[in-house]
């Protein structure tokens, strides 16, 4: 198949027809950030993260949902996409509370020098979401949530489980569990796919315990830190042998028993 030729911030680039903006830079080494697109999941395009400058186009263009065209010009660090990118990841930490670690959103404002101005936090203040600690496995925690519907898109497409959805409207609309059911009481399986989508943790593993002030020099960690995988004598890869369609995982094994389990990329996992 023949290849496109683009241009990135002004260098020629010949990449594959059919990529998005995003792919063709990321296949040549330059990375763009983006948080409600990732590999193995539909893109959706919903956060806007991803924005660049497509020479002749009036606005921004988001990168994960536009294909290349022969002889596009692509601005990927131009200072309009640059700030209206940093815009983004600033409204969007100024929804959730200040100072939390929210995993690829705050690694991705760090990149970008991003931090919230107290004037746009004191306008946005967020109202906090009740913690749902309900499911033995998991636990969420809407204050860390962007709405990306990434986790919607695992727990939909990727294992077909169709648990969960999205509810409310405008500044209102947040994820559910069937009809807006506790994670734990809903007819979720445990998969897990949702806690490896979602970007900032909003959906997350439970910690299988916590060090101690006494434990946590034995464990090479701090006092309240989880212990889960620094307890571990070995990793096993695997084979998930619950439904037969055969998904990779990894065991964590300590003293002959599986303390955890993580997920493990190949082509069943795909579903
Ligand atoms: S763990 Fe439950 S909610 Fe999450 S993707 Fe799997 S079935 Fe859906
Ligand atoms: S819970 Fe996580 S994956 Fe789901 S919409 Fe919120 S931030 Fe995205
Ligand atoms: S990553 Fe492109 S819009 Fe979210």
């Amino acid at each position: 198949m023949s290849g496109v030729t683009i241009e990135l911030d002004g260098r020629k680039v010949q990449v594959q027809p059919g990529l998005s903006i995003l792919q063709a830079a990321a296949n040549c080494g330059v990375e763009i950030p983006h948080l409600c697109t990732c590999d193995g999941l539909r893109t959706e395009g919903n956060c806007r993260s991803c924005l660049v400058e497509v020479q002749g186009e009036r606005n921004l263009v988001a990168s994960c949902s536009r294909s290349v065209k022969p002889g596009m010009v692509v601005q990927i660090n131009s200072p309009r996409a640059v700030k209206n990118r940093a815009l983004v990841l600033e409204l969007m930490l100024s929804d959730l509370p200040q100072g939390g670690d929210y995993g690829e959103l705050s690694t991705a404002a760090a990149q970008a020098g991003v931090t919230v101005r107290p004037a746009l936090q004191a306008q946005r203040a967020p109202a906090p979401h009740a913690h749902d600690a309900s499911h033995p496995a998991m636990q969420v925690n809407l204050d860390a949530c962007i709405q990306c519907t990434r986790c919607v898109r695992a727990c939909r497409e990727s294992q077909v489980n169709g648990v969960i959805g999205l509810a409310g409207r405008g500044a209102d609309t947040h994820i559910v569990f069937d009809l807006s059911d506790p994670m734990g009481l809903s007819s979720c399986v445990a998969c897990g796919e949702c806690v490896q989508a979602c970007p900032t943790g909003a959906i997350s593993a439970k910690p299988l315990a916590s060090a101690t002030h006494e434990t946590a020099e034995a464990f090479g960690t701090k006092p309240g830190q989880c212990v889960r995988f620094n307890a571990q004598d070995k990793t096993v890869d695997s084979v998930c042998p619950y439904c037969g369609v055969g998904c990779l995982l990894t065991y964590h094994v300590q003293d002959n028993k599986i303390i955890s389990v993580d997920g493990r990329d190949g082509p069943a996992n795909h579903g």
